[in-house]
């Protein structure tokens, strides 16, 4: 009976704390889906165009992300590199870091790894969050992150689109956004599941050997 109690509290801990703290968002969960090409397509576009005029993505090279999205080279040429011009070079941002801290109050960060810093519900959160407010210098603050230093950039986008659409295309940037923290987490995935077919069938000679050798000892 103790015991089922203290569980009972336990369970209840999350739920206090975040009603006496208060100031948490509330997140809005993801469909991030690893598998889906053509999203992740979308969302390296959706990137490429809106997010890296300020942003950089330096640990991430067009030609790594072309392979793995599938998307042909000569697409990648004509419609997804504005700020490099060789295949094989780093997302870069198209204007210096001062300069962007002079214009916004904080420089634009890196977006390599910003999935797996802040977790892709607080990213897709972040890109849904965005509501008029008059008091700040773009005319826009952030549900996830008050007083931000970043316009909504995508404002013209979620007008013309539309409520739904829009959610929709930010949740291809989203899942294109946590790809690129983790290129390796799809293959690694695939990888898993032959890891565990083969010691399935692994433990059967494992088990008729084992019952070979002890069969004379009892
Ligand atoms: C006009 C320049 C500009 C563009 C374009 C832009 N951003 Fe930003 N972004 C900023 C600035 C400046 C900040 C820093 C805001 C702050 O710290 O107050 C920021 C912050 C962010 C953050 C939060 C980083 C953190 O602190 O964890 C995310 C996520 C983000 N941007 C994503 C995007 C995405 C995705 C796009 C493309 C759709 C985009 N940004 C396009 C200027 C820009």
């Amino acid at each position: 009976m103790n015991k089922l109690l203290s569980v009972l509290v336990m369970m209840c801990l999350p739920v206090l704390a975040q009603a006496a703290g208060g100031a948490e968002p509330q997140l809005t969960t993801a469909p991030i889906n690893m598998d889906d090409k053509v999203s992740l397509q979308r969302g390296a576009q959706i990137f490429i165009n809106n997010c890296l005029g300020c942003h950089s993505a330096q640990y991430m090279r067009y030609e790594r992300m072309a392979m793995d999205l599938e998307i042909p080279v000569d697409i990648l040429k004509h419609n997804l590199m504005f700020t490099s011009d060789k295949v094989g070079e780093p997302m870069r941002s198209a204007i210096p870091a001062d300069l962007a801290k002079k214009w916004f109050g904080a420089a634009p960060p890196d977006l390599t790894l910003e999935a797996r810093l802040r977790g892709p519900d607080w990213v897709y959160s972040y890109l849904i969050g965005f509501y008029a407010d008059e008091k700040r210098p773009w005319k826009v603050n952030n549900h996830v992150f008050p007083d931000v230093g970043m316009p909504h950039v995508l404002s013209a986008m979620e007008k013309s689109l539309g409520e739904k659409a829009f959610k929709e295309a930010m949740a291809d940037l989203t899942n294109f956004m946590v790809y690129m923290a983790e290129p390796i987490r799809a293959e690694r995935e695939r990888i898993g599941v032959w890891v565990l077919i083969f010691l399935a069938i692994f433990a059967i000679p494992v088990y008729f050997l084992n019952r070979e050798y002890w069969k004379d000892i009892h």
